[in-house]
């Protein structure tokens, strides 16, 4: 029996490989060389796609697309969703129209958190970090789940004509109603920009991590089923790889000493550098005999998605590790004192965008 993506669940994945003859993902490597100067594409890290060969041809031939995606609100920014928001601001600069949820609904659904609390959390967290990283007012449409407009509630509700109890129950496992009106509202969240309402029919991709993968193939059936009414061109995806925590496991914004907040005090991220698990070995003789395994280690991996742009420099890391001549106390201080100084100049940057933040919430 296949595993599942489960979107609500915490599980780890363990073989990316597998998900490609699973599920039908497909590989993203035919795109890497076209879309280099993205690192997380240059590095594999996004490492799959569904159906994005017709984005890579708007892209080229400059015709409209539009990029979509969102995230829960359920607690602090940290590394893992800056991925996330490093890749709307690559698609943006790419020509995209940006459609930016805050899934505030699906955080009170599935997680329990009061709106309220969830809509705070958006704009302290999310919306000021996406636009201190880069984030523009121009193309872009930023909504929350809970307050939107009516077409988009409209069509949430005329999906779930097509869309039988046993298919939901096949594809996510076991549901709650709140989990059922969650994936509803997810498929509208991809389909409305397609609306005549909010630009019509294009091609629209969703990057998003690969436990989202559900989602997307159901949403992407239901734009069939819908052909005749609304003339939906299914929907492209992407799929990165998680960051691990950085004690080992999840990251997840349950357990603070798994991340590193992008409003984390320097001092504070610092700590949780230099006590991170790392790939090194029990002895330093025992490291410089056999080398580290920087594939393991979780302060590489702040190198490698994070810090590090030039492909020589962190080559030198990695080779360093592995050839035994670095140990880890000094590459963690190496790696905290990058972390502390990215943290200071992003909260700089967060002081300024204030104003922006204001202007596309008052739309
Ligand atoms: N379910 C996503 C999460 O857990 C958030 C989300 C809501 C989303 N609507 C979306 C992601 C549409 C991609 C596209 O973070
Ligand atoms: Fe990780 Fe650096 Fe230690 Fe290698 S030397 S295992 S990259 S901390």
């Amino acid at each position: 029996m296949a595993e599942r993506l489960d979107p609500w669940g915490s599980g780890k994945i363990e073989d990316y490989e597998n998900l490609f003859k699973e599920f039908g993902i497909e590989s993203f490597e035919k795109f890497r060389n076209k879309l280099s100067e993205n690192r997380y594409i240059r590095r594999r890290i996004t490492f799959g796609h569904r159906d994005f060969a017709k984005i890579m041809n708007s892209i080229e031939n400059k015709k409209p697309f539009a990029m979509m995606t969102g995230l829960m609100p359920s607690g602090k920014f940290h590394f893992g969703h800056k991925m996330v928001a490093d890749q709307i601001v690559f698609y943006q600069k790419l020509g995209a129209e940006i459609f930016l949820c805050s899934a505030d609904l699906e955080a009170y659904l599935v997680r329990g958190i009061p709106l309220e609390t969830a809509r705070e959390t958006t704009i302290e967290e999310y919306l000021t970090n996406y636009l201190a990283l880069g984030l523009k007012e121009k193309n872009l449409n930023f909504w929350f789940q809970s307050d939107y407009k009516v077409p988009y509630y409209r069509l949430r509700d005329m999906l779930s004509r097509k869309v039988t109890f046993n298919e939901l129950s096949g594809i996510y496992g076991e549901l709650t109603t709140g989990k059922i009106f969650s994936t509803m509202t997810q498929a509208a969240d991809i389909l409305h920009p397609q609306l005549k309402e909010f630009g019509g029919p294009r091609p629209v991709v969703v990057p998003v991590g690969v436990d989202q993968d559900p989602h997307l193939r159901l949403t992407r059936d239901l734009a069939t089923r819908f052909q005749n009414e609304f003339k939906f061109i299914t929907p492209a995806s992407t799929y990165h790889k998680f960051m691990e925590g950085l004690q080992g496991g999840k990251m997840s914004s349950s357990d603070p000493n798994s991340y590193i907040a992008l409003t984390e005090k320097p001092e504070d991220a610092r700590k949780k550098i230099m006590s991170a698990k790392t790939g090194g070995r029990a002895t330093i003789a025992e490291q410089k005999g056999k080398g580290g395994i920087p594939e393991e280690c979780t302060v590489y991996d702040f190198f490698l998605y994070h810090l590090v742009d030039d492909d020589k420099e962190l080559e030198k890391i990695y080779g360093d590790c592995k050839a035994g001549k670095q140990v880890c106390g000094e590459c963690k201080k190496i790696c905290a004192d990058m972390v502390m100084k990215f943290l200071e100049e992003h909260q700089k940057k967060r002081e300024k965008v204030g104003e922006i933040a204001k202007n596309i919430l008052g739309k």
